[in-house]
């Protein structure tokens, strides 16, 4: 892969050979999409970018909820053996001592001679991507996480870090959420939120960012029943994705090396995709093991093992860790559902993402600007708008409109015209297919409930 230089300048993505069978400049393309229909922008573009941070626009957002409602509701709403918290983002030192990410949350860092531009070692290929030297300085650990000061005081003790990761929260609550659920293992604590890590070379337009926002499940087991849950959540966290229309030829699992384990894990595999620069990370399924409880048990002095009183056993449970992206999660499903077609002979991009993660589910069209039309349109809109992300598009030919939301995967469009006024039916219209159907107005919302298997 090509690292994206530390210098001025440089492009928002590297620029990688892509491999056979994916689409020419598939990234290129998906990156301008992003920023040309709203998805996501460049962070404070008009001062010439924050390098490699990224805000999310109107469609980007509600496609980021989307993959973040997916994922809680099959790893949340769906089960009765996992529960959520929202820790805080900022966390004193004692944290990250304990997690022993003070120490070991580091990447080998290497400074060309030549143009002084910074990498990470491991991912270097030989020459400087930047001028082509050959000459760097010896690796030495670089630390991840921001640090800075809490409070008025920038003194030892005010220290503190933007987590590098959302587990630690669940560790600290390990208690907590024992005492108030009653929860016992098997079982689990989800968390979806934002993490930080300063990455010595972000790249890839939001693969590896700088901010970005983590769903993580922290699965609490007796201590021989690791390896039998590490397989169901490999299973599980596997299926997620192909359900929600991720291309199985584009996936892949892939267990970690001994060399390539975290600091806190005995065994790792990741689910890869195939980005157009190769297979990489969507999301790794670790086996904590009871790293992180007993030290955070030692450091704190709090008692974080568990009391089974069925056995009179103490045990520190094993933890097992889905621990996936949000954002570049979203990013492989744009990239997996971007497709160029043609319908009636003539060119169109099309989105075909499931209907759970498209930015809208359902677009009302009235035919014209006509009052009578737009009335009628608008009391469509507002019937579907509690069960569905509507938009309401009025602007230029039919035709163009449903291009328009092609581009942007809105799974079903519904068109108002001038017979809707004499027999209350509408036209809905379905992206991948573009077929159409005439449905009464009285029975629209019940055809996309079970159009959506919401029925
Ligand atoms: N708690 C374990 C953990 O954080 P990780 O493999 O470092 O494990 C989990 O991170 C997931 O978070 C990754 O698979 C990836 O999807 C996402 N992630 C990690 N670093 C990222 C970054 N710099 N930018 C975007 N996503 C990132």
């Amino acid at each position: 892969m090509t690292a994206e230089p530390e210098v001025p300048g440089a492009p928002a993505h590297a620029a990688a050979p892509e491999p056979d069978g994916v689409t020419d400049g598939l990234m290129d393309k998906v990156v301008n999409l992003c920023k040309r229909r709203g998805f996501i922008f460049q962070s404070a573009e008009i001062y010439g970018g924050f390098r490699s941070t990224y805000d999310y626009g109107p469609l980007g957002v509600n496609m980021l909820r989307n993959v973040k409602n997916a994922w809680w509701r099959s790893m949340v709403q769906l089960r009765d053996d996992v529960v959520g918290i929202d820790a805080a983002i900022l966390s004193p030192s004692s944290v990250w001592e304990a997690s022993g990410h003070l120490r070991n949350f580091t990447d080998p860092l290497v400074e060309c001679r030549q143009c002084h531009s910074r990498w990470r070692a491991d991912k270097l290929t030989g020459p400087c991507p930047n001028c082509g030297s050959t000459d760097f300085t010896e690796a030495r650990p670089f630390n991840l996480m921001f640090k800075t000061h809490a409070g008025p005081i920038e003194d030892e003790g005010a220290i503190a870090y933007l987590r590098p990761e959302t587990a630690q929260g669940m560790f600290v609550n390990f208690a907590n959420v024992l005492q108030t659920t009653r929860k016992r293992p098997p079982f689990g604590i989800a968390q979806i939120g934002k993490s930080f890590r300063n990455e010595i070379t972000p790249q890839n337009f939001v693969f590896r960012t700088r901010e970005f926002e983590q769903m993580e499940m922290e699965y609490f087991v007796p201590p021989d029943e690791g390896q039998k849950w590490h397989e169901y959540w490999i299973n599980e966290r596997y299926r997620w994705y192909l359900e929600l229309g991720m291309p199985p030829d584009k996936m892949r699992l892939r267990p970690h090396g001994a060399d390539e384990l975290s600091h806190y894990s005995s065994a790792t595999s990741d689910l890869e995709y195939l980005f157009p620069w190769g297979w990489d990370e969507l999301e790794g399924i670790a086996n904590r093991t009871d790293y992180d409880l007993r030290r955070h048990a030692e450091a704190s002095g709090a008692h974080l093992d568990y009391f089974d009183p069925t056995t009179g056993e103490r045990y520190y449970p094993h933890v097992i860790e889905p621990a996936g992206g949000v954002t570049r999660t979203m990013m492989a499903f744009l990239l997996a559902a971007y497709d160029e077609d043609e319908v009636g002979g003539e060119a169109r991009t099309v989105l075909h993402l499931h209907h759970r993660l498209a930015p809208y589910q359902v677009a009302v069209l009235p035919l014209s600007k006509k009052e009578q039309l737009e009335t009628m349109a608008r009391e469509v809109l507002h019937q579907l708008q509690p069960h569905f992300m509507c938009d309401y598009d009025v602007t230029q030919s039919i035709g163009r409109r449903y291009r328009r939301h092609d581009e942007i995967g809105t799974p079903w469009c519904v068109t108002v015209d001038f017979d809707s006024l004499d027999d209350r039916a509408v036209t809905i219209r379905e992206r991948d297919t573009t077929a159409q159907v005439r449905v009464p107005v009285d029975v629209l919302v019940a055809e996309l409930r079970s159009r959506a298997g919401e029925d």
